[in-house]
């Protein structure tokens, strides 16, 4: 059992606090993503369970042992760095051996891991090149295949693809989700800002803001139930439209004026003592549908830019918030101009209510 509880870990550089009191289980197996904006506290927390940085506060076990005091080479950890950090005058092979040539490991046990990592990661053709033959990608493999050498209990990956450009960087991404399907024991932390990353390699997702959680879950259980503004902004591209409203009506249904006037009512039942306080209304770009003037519309407005992608839409609206377009997702291409005037619905169970401090409003 290689699971990893944090209880209340603190990190303090000198006076200034980082991470204010991390509570997280994860489970034996389990790959779990840290996401959030850059500064958040991700690298810092991964690199507190690698033992590379001191525990100012709180406890950290591993497999049920407190690790606080552990150092990083008995923790059975190995982690994948942005830079793939390779000794540029060895093979491939020698590169993935090198570690396990330092501890010692005998030469047939050393070949059997060497070409079973190679083979997993496609490298195996390349066993005898040096690092700066390699493309990034596969460079970046290399990385991935020393780690998986040293036959790790937990394995971390910190932002791993941001050094590659966008193609090797999905090859990449799908080359780790294959690999945690073939090491379905290992646990994986993978710390990233990019939240496609995040939500096409996650078994839960554990959102960070300014050495805070925000939010723990499934991908699918962020993005549509996400418990406050941050994670509902956050989770999502483009990001989820958020209109300043008014609670005009509040129990089993709420009813809000938006900014711009409109009067929305939402399946989302609140207390009767929250009419009158400001809210915000938040709905997707891709929840939202044309409508027609004379229909129950959520909004109108005029197209001030239209982005067409071929496989989608993008519109920009505005009329509603001053300076803040809303964006629309459409499927496929549309004949739409700029300046037009557009109604704008969207399905009721699709419809987001925050209050004045960003917490959801529950369904
Ligand atoms: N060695 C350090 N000394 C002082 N401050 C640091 C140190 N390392 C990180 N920080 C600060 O801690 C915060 C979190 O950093 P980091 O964990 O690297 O963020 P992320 O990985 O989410 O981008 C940042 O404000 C950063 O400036
Ligand atoms: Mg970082």
């Amino acid at each position: 059992m290689t699971g990893l509880t944090l209880k209340d870990i603190r990190k303090s550089y000198g006076s200034v606090d980082v991470l204010h009191g991390i509570d997280l289980e994860i489970k034996e197996g389990e790959f779990v993503v840290f996401v959030g904006p850059s500064g958040c506290g991700k690298s810092t927390l991964l690199r507190m369970i690698a033992g590379l940085e001191n525990i100012t506060g709180g406890d950290m076990y591993i497999d049920g042992q407190l690790v606080n005091d552990v150092p990083p080479s008995k923790r059975g950890i190995a982690m994948v760095f942005q830079s793939y950090a390779l000794y540029p005058h060895m093979t491939v092979y020698d590169n993935m051996a090198f570690g396990m040539k330092i501890a010692g490991e005998n030469k047939q046990e050393i070949d059997r891991r060497v070409r079973a990592a190679a083979e997993s990661l496609q490298l195996t053709k390349y066993l005898d090149r040096l690092p700066k033959a390699l493309s990034g990608g596969q460079r970046q493999r290399v990385a991935i295949g020393r780690a998986i050498c040293r036959n790790p209990k937990v394995f971390l990956f910190d932002e791993p693809l941001s050094n590659l450009d966008a193609a090797l960087r999905v090859a990449t991404r799908i080359e780790i989700a294959r690999l945690n399907e073939q090491m379905a024991d290992t646990t994986m932390i993978y710390v990233t800002h990019d939240q496609v990353e995040a939500m096409t390699l996650a078994d839960r997702i554990v959102v960070l803001s300014a050495g805070n959680i925000e939010q723990v879950g499934a991908p699918l259980e962020l993005y549509e139930r996400p418990a406050n503004l941050f994670v509902a902004k956050f989770i999502g591209s483009p990001a989820m439209n958020v209109i300043p409203a008014k609670i005009t009506d509040a129990g089993t249904s709420t009813t809000v004026t938006l900014t711009g006037g409109k009067s929305v009512t939402l399946d989302i039942p609140t207390p009767v003592s929250e009419k009158g306080k400001t809210a915000s209304f938040g709905v997707r770009p891709e929840d939202l549908r044309i409508a027609g003037a004379t229909d129950d519309y959520l909004f109108e407005g005029e197209v001030a830019i239209v982005e067409s992608l071929g496989e989608v839409t993008l519109l920009y609206i505005e009329g509603l918030v001053p300076n803040e377009p809303i964006i629309v997702k459409l499927p496929g291409t549309h004949d739409v101009t700029r300046g037009q005037k557009m109604h704008f619905s969207a399905e009721r169970s699709k419809l987001h209510l925050f209050d004045a401090d960003g917490r959801t409003y529950r369904k």
